[in-house]
């Protein structure tokens, strides 16, 4: 390997910094008009009338369209659909935001001229608004219940005892980039243009709601502005986008608003966390009992999946995560970053500290007391584990060490300072994926795959592996990708990017490379005519003897001599390296914060996260993620909260003036350290996946640091000045 591990430039940083990179709504189509959603504002009951006659007669309008006359959708099945709810579908209100209308116009300031002039009479009833509101109406449901061990026992033998109630409020993944479609049909065939984190799961989404073959709806996507999580799945603006391009007969542009995008695709479920940690007075956990209860929508059961963090990391032998659901009239709540345990490892974590400081005992030495040697869950050995080496390497750059154990003895003039930490886990998925690659006449190569870049360095990272198997350099490689009609791969989801493309990419160009090798070996033009494969590398764009560096000539001498470019393709997936191990990527985060007595404002001043992520492809975006995650994790801890009418259900931040995420000025400069090597377990090329894995403990590395400071343990997300004061 010579390119990966590198720190090399991002292929697209030029095109984004100077505004090349064309987003899903920088696209534009001959006769393209414009889509524009009416919204409900009642949050629960039903549409009496819709009265669209003053928009349909409103200038450039060419449809405005309404259940009383939407084709009948098919119910998507399978995993794509963000919620299960058709849209437009029938008189049905089931939370504020549901589209009730688009209208259509030949630009878009008429659209939205129109789209205010759409009459909607409701019958209202009262909507259970908020979580507190469903519990109260005992809606909820048990949903899963994962015991191991003998929880009761457990807790008999526990010497120390935590027991407390942690909440995490909704929150909104507020990409930069807005959900936006063109659709555009000819004949049977649609194309979308589509702002997602999966070309795959919108294609098969939307060919399943309309009732159309699969390869009859191409998807593209060649840049995506943020996703985290609420462009994975296909939500209805997608659909709705290809029912009026139909309905018109013209390609539709719809573009959601900064407000629709509360209501539109998503959202994190807040969570309500009863946590019970049990400890001998050595530290050593017996029991955890960890229930979580999240909110879901009228018509879906969202499983967040919180309590789940409480079986994955810790030796302990007796746990039990239970999941519960209230039904909430808001729309589905759907994965951000991280799903599940994002969340729970905020209890967890936090009970940890908890139990630390009943036990007068370091918090980083009880983790280290209860680390475990083997999955708890299973029993099986892990693929691969540097959690202790993240530890230490992360604790050392911090200075873990000379901080002082007891709360309010850290000080810089009149302010406190508080020092904390918390580990991270993640699982690795690796999925099946394909790709196909190129070696062209002029000696570059060309790499396609069905995947997308999110904006993590997916394009970046991908030149670099099929750079090190072709003996190429980065500008020598062309990274194709969005786009369906390429070889299959998944979604840019799960962390699972890099750890399911990457080997297709290294499989592919292996092969490529194999077939240009046999290719010169076999033609009496070429320096290497006659000799056999094995005494042949690739390198400088070329084919050489390894005992003879002058004999060789490059790729495009010999291509362009033959006039044609050799093509391989590769399917790739897990295999038996997996089999009978736990796959995960670890971390341990540790982060100080100053906290002013007077105002109670907090700052996180320094961050140090150190990282198993085995083997990092590529240092230079890795970091970013890292520090992606770090600040999604500073703005779960001090800021992010969608708050929403308790008597209407109605979201009343919907902008990102209303609602906080950290800025520069709220982010110190992390400090990130990769500790892993590469596992030989996931792949060939020993990755794990990274991506969700620095957003988890951040939020309760926080709140421990906020203890520390003031010896006020807040438990209910986000640490606003009025908790501290
Ligand atoms: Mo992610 S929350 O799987 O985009």
């Amino acid at each position: 390997m010579r390119l990966v591990g590198e720190a090399v430039d991002r292929v697209d940083g030029r095109l984004k910094v100077t505004g090349a990179a064309r987003y899903t709504a920088e696209f534009s189509l001959p006769g393209l008009v414009y889509g524009v959603l009416v919204q409900s504002t009642i949050a629960k009951g039903r549409i009496k009338s819709i009265d669209g006659r003053a928009a349909e007669a409103a200038p450039g309008v060419l449809a405005v369209i309404t259940h009383q006359h939407t084709p009948r959708l098919a119910e998507a099945h399978t995993p794509p659909v963000g919620q299960s709810l058709p849209t437009l579908q029938d008189d049905m209100v089931q939370y504020s935001g549901q589209h009730v209308a688009l209208v259509v116009a030949d630009t878009l300031e008429r659209a939205e001229y129109a789209a205010t002039l759409v009459e909607v009479a409701y019958e209202e009833e009262p909507p259970i608004a908020t979580m507190e509101a469903g519990l109260a109406w005992a809606f909820s449901a048990r949903a899963s219940n994962v015991v191991r061990g003998n929880p009761a026992e457990g807790l008999a033998q526990a010497e120390v005892r935590i027991e407390q109630t942690y909440a995490t409020p909704i929150k909104h993944h507020n990409p930069m980039e807005p959900g936006a479609t063109i659709a555009s049909w000819e004949g049977d065939r649609l194309t979308l243009y589509d702002a997602t984190q999966c070309i795959s799961i919108t294609q098969e989404a939307v060919a399943q709601r309309l009732g159309m073959r699969r390869d009859n709806v191409r998807v593209m996507t060649q840049f995506v502005g943020g996703g985290f999580g609420c462009k994975g799945w296909s939500w209805p603006h997608t659909t709705l986008a290809a029912l009026a391009a139909r309905h018109v007969g013209r390609p539709v542009k719809l573009v959601l608003t900064r407000a629709q995008m509360y209501t539109a695709h998503g959202y994190q479920t807040g969570t309500v966390q009863q946590l019970v940690l049990g400890a001998t007075r050595a530290g050593k956990l017996t029991v955890i009992e960890h229930q979580s209860t999240n909110q879901t929508s009228a018509f879906d059961d969202h499983v967040e999946g919180a309590a789940s963090a409480s079986l994955e990391l810790y030796a302990c032998p007796n746990v039990v995560a239970r999941e519960r659901i209230v039904r909430v009239n808001a729309t589905t709540p759907t994965a951000m970053r991280a799903p599940g345990a994002g969340l729970g490892m905020f209890a967890l974590e936090c009970g940890l500290d908890e139990l630390a400081y009943a036990l007068g005992l370091d918090p980083l030495e009880l983790r280290l007391r209860n680390y475990a040697a083997v999955d708890p869950q299973t029993g099986r050995p892990w693929s691969s584990n540097f959690l202790r080496e993240c530890y230490q390497a992360g604790a050392e750059r911090f200075g873990w060490a000379r901080r002082s154990p007891e709360t309010r003895s850290m000080r810089a003039g009149d302010g406190l300072i508080g020092w904390g930490m918390a580990s991270t886990t993640h699982p690795e998925y690796r999925g099946e994926a394909s790709a196909r690659v190129c070696v062209l006449p002029d000696g570059r190569a060309l790499v396609q795959s069905g995947t997308q870049d999110i904006g993590t360095g997916t394009y970046t990272a991908l030149s670099q592996i099929a750079a090190d198997v072709l003996g190429l350099r980065m500008d020598q490689v062309v990274v194709e990708l969005g786009d369906t009609d390429l070889p299959t791969a998944p979604g840019s989801i799960g962390s699972r990017t890099i750890t399911s493309v990457g080997p297709a990419v290294h499989e592919a160009a292996a092969r490529a490379r194999s077939r240009v090798i046999r290719m010169a070996l076999g033609d009496e033009r070429s320096p290497l005519h006659g000799y056999g494969e094995e005494h042949v590398v690739v390198e400088n764009g070329g084919l050489r003897l390894a005992h003879q560096p002058s004999r060789g000539e490059t790729y495009a001498e010999l291509l362009s001599r033959h006039g044609v470019s050799v093509e391989a393709m590769a399917q790739s997936a897990p295999g038996p390296e997996q089999d009978g191990f736990t796959r995960r990527a670890f971390g341990a985060v540790f982060v100080e914060v100053h906290v002013d007595p007077s105002s109670g404002q907090v700052r996180v001043s320094r961050c140090v996260g150190a990282y198993d992520g085995g083997r990092i492809v590529n240092p230079r975006t890795a970091r970013s993620q890292m520090i992606g995650g770090i600040v999604f994790g500073i703005g779960m801890a001090l800021m992010e909260h969608t708050v929403v009418d308790p008597r209407l259900g109605r979201i009343l931040t919907p902008s990102l003036s209303g609602y906080l995420v950290p800025t520069h000025a709220d982010v110190p400069e992390p400090e990130v350290l990769f500790v892993g090597e590469p596992d030989p377990h996931t792949s060939a090329l020993g990755t794990k996946g990274i991506g969700e894995l620095p957003a988890i403990g951040v939020p309760a590395a926080i709140a421990n640091a906020v203890y520390h400071a003031t010896g006020r343990r807040v438990r209910d997300l986000p640490i606003t000045p009025a908790q501290l004061l």
